[in-house]
């Protein structure tokens, strides 16, 4: 049977602490008045001491599942698409599978920068278009305050942190995300970077320890303007719709500047595009999941809708996809019951992950190291001993 990859939950989790322009303006030589005119940027979440971009993560899927109606355990696949995880390695990914308890979860990190939760809603439909998941929890989540460097008035001013998720699942019923559009061009990658371990060769050790947002601020915003319209008009065209059916398109949040020359490109109005970057700056990853979920709560998004979500950044990267938006929310009360438990569950899981690490030093104490023996790989039958 056919399988469709339906969104069937959104959440969001912002920190609590506001940083205005003018905050911004006692650091840089800025002001209140360049930001709102060049980027349409009024105020931004920054992260504080206990806020990490695995928490932000977290709290999006909870909400997420509990519009989807879903227990943890019903997760296959955890996709967490970010440019500041808390860690190369472990994932965020499977940081948040702990946090959730979604022990039946395979998790991994994305990368693809601010395109990032695009490139992942792609990967996770088509698993489940695939039949390999059924359901998925697809997360765009960021810290970008730890990686700018706050005396750069070209990139300090345009970044904040947040996460956004997505529950999506199978369903042989038609719809869902209908068309996907993923491009990159490495050529640019030097316009916009944050570096890794790459980075001592080229620049020294100091640089690679301290790495912060490195742009092209002009440059960008040309490829932005470009390739926004280009793969708006792909995605439509390739799910078999036109620019008219379209009810409502959520771009990534960058510069209020580019959005409102791609709907010059576009010929549409601006009203058919969904703007929150004036509250919280260009939350990559996050951006356009957070800009779905205060479009669903203002109603600007209704069942039988199509949606187009457009993204571009680092790398550089672009994509887009556009999604029949079939999903009418369960009713409050048929869930009360199933969120009760999915509370509890959370809390489970806390003590769940709290004794697997007790029991692994345990046995650790109890076994000791594995003997070289144990080590040693099978003879193949027949060889000499
Ligand atoms: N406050 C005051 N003046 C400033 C500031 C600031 N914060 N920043 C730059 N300026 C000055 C410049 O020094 C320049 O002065 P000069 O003319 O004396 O040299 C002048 O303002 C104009 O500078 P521009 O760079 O031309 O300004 P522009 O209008 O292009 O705006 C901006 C700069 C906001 C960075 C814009 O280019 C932009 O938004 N680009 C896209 C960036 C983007 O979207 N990045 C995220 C991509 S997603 C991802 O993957 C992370």
């Amino acid at each position: 049977m056919t399988q469709y990859a339906h969104i069937t939950g959104w959440g969001m989790a912002v920190p609590e602490r506001v940083m205005t322009n003018d905050e911004i303006s006692r650091l840089v030589d800025t002001n209140d008045e360049w930001i709102q005119s060049r980027t349409g940027i009024k105020e931004r979440r920054v992260a504080d001491a206990k806020d990490t971009t695995s928490s932000l993560a977290a709290e999006a899927a909870r909400q997420a599942l509990e519009v989807a109606d879903l227990a943890p355990e019903d997760i296959d696949l955890i996709i967490v698409a970010t440019s500041t995880p808390d860690f190369t390695f472990p994932a965020t990914a499977s940081l948040v599978q702990d946090a959730l308890g979604a022990v039946r979860a395979g998790a991994f990190d994305l990368s693809a920068a601010c395109t990032g939760f695009i490139y992942a809603l792609g990967v996770a439909a088509d698993t489940i278009k695939s039949g390999s998941a059924k359901a998925a929890l697809v997360i765009g989540a960021e810290t970008m305050s730890r990686v700018l460097d706050w005396k750069d008035r070209g990139t300090c001013i345009l970044f904040g942190d947040g996460a956004g998720a997505f529950v999506v699942q199978g369903s042989e019923s038609p719809g869902g995300v209908l068309s996907v559009l993923l491009r990159s061009d490495g050529s640019g990658g030097d316009l916009l970077s944050l570096a890794g371990s790459g980075r001592p060769r080229a620049a020294g050790l100091a640089g690679f320890l301290d790495p912060t947002v490195q742009m092209n601020g002009r440059e960008v915003f040309r490829f932005a303007t470009r390739v926004m319209v280009a793969s708006t008009r792909e995605a439509v065209a390739a799910a078999g719709k036109t620019m008219a059916d379209i009810s409502l398109i959520i771009p990534h949040q960058a510069n209020r500047r580019i959005i409102e020359a791609a709907a010059r490109g576009l010929d549409l109005p601006e009203e058919k595009f969904m703007i929150n970057l004036d509250r919280y700056g260009n939350t990559s990853t996050a951006s356009i999941p957070i800009a779905l979920c205060e479009a669903v709560a203002d109603g600007r998004l209704r069942p039988n809708d199509y949606v187009v979500f457009v993204g571009f950044g680092g790398g550089l990267t672009w994509g887009a996809t556009t999604v029949h938006w079939d999903v009418t929310p369960l009713p409050a009360a048929a869930t009360r019951w199933h969120q009760v438990g999915r509370r509890t569950r959370y809390g489970l899981a806390r003590v769940r992950s709290f004794g697997r690490r007790v029991l692994r030093k345990v046995e650790g104490a109890v076994f000791g190291s594995p003997t070289a023996k144990e080590d040693e790989p099978p003879k193949p039958p027949g060889s000499k001993k």
